[in-house]
């Protein structure tokens, strides 16, 4: 009974954040798992199998894919898989949401070496962006899921990708925001997938 309770609140709740940050339903047309995944459990785990997809159906060239938020190397790996080059940007101290932690920078560094496509950057988004035109095929924000750092990042994101990605638009209603508001401000498309805690995908 609580719990039927607790679901209609919570579906409600979901249609209220759809109804005012609207976006186009991603339907998957094909799931492909990639061969090299790391094996633990990330919450970005799931969304390894859409990757190839995007690719397709969004003609999104595989030469380099730059990422926010590393974290253990998750979704990093993933990407790997298909673009030529992965860039990944963290400060690797962890934040509010995930946890914050010992700087990790050097023991990430050594754990995905084999990776030899992977590039790993100690640093803070904004220091990363500021004054950086470089272009890239696909970007992935996965930081600190608040408003804020979210629209700011994923602005950037979404002016120099062909296609931009966030993870946790289901879980956290303030990515979708982001997300929306990034979509509207840069005159492109919003779509969510709605399954792995949510993919917010700006092209
Ligand atoms: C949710 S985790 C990323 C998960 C990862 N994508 C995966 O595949 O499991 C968020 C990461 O964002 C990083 N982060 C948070 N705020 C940041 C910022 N301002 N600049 C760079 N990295 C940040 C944290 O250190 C943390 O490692």
């Amino acid at each position: 009974m609580e719990k039927d309770i607790l679901n209609i609140y919570y579906k409600s709740v979901e249609y209220k954040i759809n109804k005012r940050y609207p976006s186009l339903r991603y339907e998957v047309e094909q799931l492909e798992l990639p061969p090299s995944l790391l094996q633990y459990d990330s919450y970005w785990r799931g969304l390894e199998s859409i990757i190839h997809d995007l690719i397709t159906r969004f003609d999104i060239p595989v030469e380099h894919c730059l990422e926010f938020g590393t974290e253990y190397g998750y979704s990093a790996v993933a990407f790997s898989n298909y673009f030529r080059k992965v860039t990944g940007v963290d400060t690797f101290d962890g934040d509010d949401h995930t946890g914050k932690h010992a700087n990790n920078y050097e023991e990430m560094v050594q754990r995905l070496a084999r990776w030899k496509n992977i590039k790993l950057v100690k640093s803070d988004y904004r220091d990363f962006i500021e004054n950086n035109h470089q272009h890239y095929d696909l970007i992935h924000v996965d930081i600190i899921h608040t408003f804020s750092e979210t629209y700011n990042c994923g602005l950037w994101a979404a002016e120099h990708s062909k296609c931009a990605i966030f993870h946790d638009t289901e879980s956290y209603p303030e990515v979708k925001k982001a997300c929306y508001q990034i979509a509207c401000a840069t005159n492109k498309l919003f779509y969510n997938y709605d399954k792995f805690f949510g993919l917010g995908i700006i092209v």
